[in-house]
């Protein structure tokens, strides 16, 4: 049975997930950021996270070239900065909206954590790229402090109702 593209992506689209701007600095390119909520954790131990990079984007040399990347999760706070790094070519960091962790990866002010990873592994995944990386420095705010997550459902931001 052939899948509808479009009914697909809606179905999956039901699947509330966070938003996320992955990071990098890789040699020859000025440091840059893609609005991505393919992320997700893999394990513990070794530390690795994932997320998918579509095979079109801009940005696919770049990450291509990329030994690390780093993953920042938005506030609610940052829909505006998930809507700039997700606009065609606009993807390189505005000065004031980074500053470099202990890895030197450009991690996003206002993040709720930041998770800066080397790469460990890429697989082909269809028309995306699927990026394993190693977890190799993290912060975090605490969670009684930090401002509720970004949450992209159904093709639009939401409120986390708790
Ligand atoms: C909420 C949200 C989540 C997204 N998640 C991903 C993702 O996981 N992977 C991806 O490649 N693009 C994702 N995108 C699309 C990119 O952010 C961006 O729109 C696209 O890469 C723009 O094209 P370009 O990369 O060629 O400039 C997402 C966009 C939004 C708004």
């Amino acid at each position: 049975m052939a899948i509808d593209q479009r009914a697909l992506r809606n179905a999956l689209g039901q699947f509330p997930t966070g938003v996320t701007v992955v990071t990098a600095d890789p040699e020859g390119y000025a440091p840059f950021g893609v609005t991505a909520n393919s992320f997700a954790s893999v394990s513990l131990d070794p530390p690795l996270v994932l997320w998918s990079l579509q095979k079109s984007s801009d940005t696919f040399d770049a990450f291509a070239a990329a030994k690390h990347f780093a993953i920042n999760i938005l506030s609610d706070q940052q829909q505006d900065i998930s809507n700039q790094y997700a606009k065609k070519s606009s993807h390189d960091l505005d000065t004031e909206h980074y500053q470099l962790g202990v890895s030197d990866m450009p991690l996003l002010n206002g993040a709720i954590a930041s998770f800066e990873c080397e790469v460990d592994v890429c697989h082909d995944g269809g028309d995306h790229i699927i990026m394993v990386g190693k977890v190799i420095a993290m912060n975090s705010l605490d969670s009684d402090n930090a401002p509720s997550p970004l949450v992209f459902h159904a093709g639009q931001y939401r409120e986390l109702k708790v």
